[in-house]
């Protein structure tokens, strides 16, 4: 499948996660761990929740409704009550841009 371009990395500094919304990708968060991006789906797997209304530090994000975690580079569920790993996208970064793979 494609890779399809999601923001700039200017709009995702070190630290920092953003929500992405297009017709082409389910919901998806990008995260920049020190320089580093990353995607995952934006949709908590405990219940239905958007993980970039929680916090990212680090690289873990953590759900605002139960306080669950994952790892942002692994999908993996790290923190109670999540327990299903969350779904991971490949990111490429060109030219300032950063890119998602579509599912
Ligand atoms: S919905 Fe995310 S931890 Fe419960």
């Amino acid at each position: 499948m494609d890779m399809i371009k999601v923001c700039d990395t200017a709009d995702v500094k070190p630290g920092e996660m953003l929500a992405i919304e297009m017709d082409e990708l389910p919901p998806v968060a990008v995260y920049n761990v020190d320089g580093e991006f990353y995607a995952t789906s934006n949709i908590c797997t405990h219940a239905i929740a958007i993980l970039t209304e929680g916090y990212f530090e680090g690289d873990t994000v953590e759900c605002a409704l139960h306080g669950g975690c994952f790892n942002v580079r692994t999908g993996e569920a790290t923190e109670f009550p999540c327990e299903e790993p969350l779904e991971t996208f490949e990111v490429q970064v060109s030219d300032g841009a950063v890119f998602v793979r579509a599912p």
